[in-house]
């Protein structure tokens, strides 16, 4: 198909480009196979493999550190160097064509220490920085006194308005793009706001519409949007390239490059993409972080869901007149607190199945897991290397003062993504993916479920329009 170029951070590309994944899942390998294609590919800089002495890359990888202060610490320099490993990578296999992109997660633990090292020391190889998950106000400041574009990464037409008044009005020249990114359907973690219906997915266009008029008003009408989130066809997109009103616009995949050769993970997750049924991907709240996201459902996300099933409201004293009367013990404590007795059923039945470990949540209920569950819960806290700012589940907070109490119906967001990406069980970790992922099986391309293209076949597809 004609597919018209356009330019980025002072360079004209083909509009494709491949979206940063953490942790390790788009990689110096993919981004830069990518951008070699002549397209913008993105390496993840969340927790990224670094490469040692004998060029093999190492993850995961052990702390040494005694709290989670020092492991955070560790991680961070570990990121850096995987960060610097991976843009080198990149670069190589770019070959000099396309560009390439890091992704960063502003709510990662230590996000702007990490970018202001790697920038540093990453002269010449990443062209620009494509940032969501929280609203990055420090990241065009980082990036102009690098010399490097930023990407800001939004949902809303009112997110890019805060971002451009507070901050990016001053440093306009180094604005890359901005990636819309679907907060229905885009995989990884969205942005939908407490305004948005997660049940009522909207049509891009409105939203785009919107960025673009405000992007006119201030200036930036050759700057392009990149659309992230359920791009799989481009015959599908029509509407939206030559488009006056939306103005220069580019496609970012995400889920599709990773059914892909050079993709670094196992072929059992692989398959498991390939093989997605309609209702097995699932926009949830699971997510540590606090924000929604797209993952498909595997035994790990069913128990998940289980949990919350297995779910009774507590007071902390016996109330005979509201029948909170009903004592229960806590597994970590050995306290008691009291259930209601309408809920005496229900808390008899979870302990015959096997679920007689009782654990509290920040909302005063009670969640009954199994032994082996429990335990998982209560190392994962414990081992929390605090790869995030601030954490639902493990009540880590990089910032002092703020007190957040641990809520055992989230997860380690981290081991899960590390253990997606460096082994073949793809039932007991976390794997994020748009909503889009049912698409690879109903694909021709794919073979039924059993073919695995190259980046380079991949994108040649992509530009065929199909
Ligand atoms: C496995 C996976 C991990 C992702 N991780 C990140 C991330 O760390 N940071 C980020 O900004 N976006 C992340 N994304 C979002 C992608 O960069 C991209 O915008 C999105 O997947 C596009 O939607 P699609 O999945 O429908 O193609 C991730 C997506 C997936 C599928
Ligand atoms: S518990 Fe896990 S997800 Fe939460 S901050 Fe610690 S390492 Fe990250």
């Amino acid at each position: 198909m004609n597919l018209k170029s356009i330019i980025i951070a002072g360079k004209e590309i083909l509009p494709l480009v491949e979206g940063g994944k953490g942790v390790n899942v788009s990689t110096g390998l993919t981004s830069g196979r990518w951008a070699n294609c002549g397209g913008a590919g993105t390496f993840s800089g969340v927790n990224p493999d670094f490469i040692d002495e004998n060029g093999n890359s190492i993850a995961p990888i052990s702390f040494k550190g005694k709290n989670r202060i020092e492991r955070q610490k560790e991680l961070i320099e570990y990121g850096v160097k995987g960060c610097l490993d991976q843009a080198r990578i990149a670069h190589e296999e770019s070959k000099g064509n396309g560009l390439v992109f890091m992704n960063v997660l502003w709510e990662q633990g230590g996000s702007q220490e990490l970018l202001k090292s790697v920038l540093e020391k990453a002269k010449g190889t990443i062209k620009a920085i494509s940032c969501g998950a929280g609203m990055p106000f420090k990241l065009a400041d980082i990036c102009s006194e690098n010399n490097v574009f930023y990407n800001p990464i939004v949902s809303s037409v009112r997110a890019f308005q805060l971002l451009w008044k507070r901050s990016y009005s001053r440093f306009k020249d180094w604005l890359g793009a901005v990636i819309y990114e679907d907060p229905w359907v885009a995989g990884g973690h969205n942005g939908l706001s407490n305004s948005d219906n997660p049940n009522a997915p909207e049509k891009p266009i409105q939203r785009l519409l919107e960025i673009r008029k405000f992007m006119n008003e201030v200036g930036l009408k050759s700057v392009p949007i990149i659309i992230a989130g359920g791009i799989w066809w481009l015959s599908e997109w029509l509407d939206y390239m030559d488009n006056e009103d939306i103005g220069p616009v580019g496609f970012q995949f995400g889920t599709r490059p990773m059914v892909t050769v050079e993709s670094p993970l196992a072929d059992t997750v692989k398959k498991k993409l390939l093989n997605v049924k309609k209702g097995d991907v699932k926009l949830q709240r699971f997510s540590p972080t606090g924000l929604y996201s797209s993952a498909v459902r595997n035994d790990f996300l069913k128990e998940l869901e289980d949990q919350l099933e297995r779910q009774i409201r507590f007071e902390e004293v016996m109330n005979f007149e509201k029948g909170f009367d009903v004592a229960v013990e806590l597994s970590a404590t050995g306290k008691t607190v009291y259930v209601n007795n309408a809920d005496k059923e229900k808390l008899k039945s979870f302990i015959e199945k096997g679920y007689n470990k009782v654990m509290k949540t920040p909302d005063n209920t009670l969640i009954f897991v199994s032994e082996p569950r429990y335990k998982e819960i209560i190392n994962d806290m414990k081992n929390c290397v605090g790869c995030l700012s601030a954490c639902m589940f493990s009540g880590w907070s990089q910032k002092e003062g703020l007190n957040i109490k641990p809520d055992p119906r989230y997860f380690c967001i981290q081991k899960g993504l590390q253990g997606i990406a460096h082994t073949s069980d793809v039932e007991h970790n976390w794997l994020f993916a748009g909503q889009i992922v049912q698409r690879f099986f109903l694909d021709p391309f794919y073979k039924g479920g059993t073919f695995i293209p190259t980046i380079r076949q991949l994108f040649d597809r992509i530009l065929t329009g199909y």
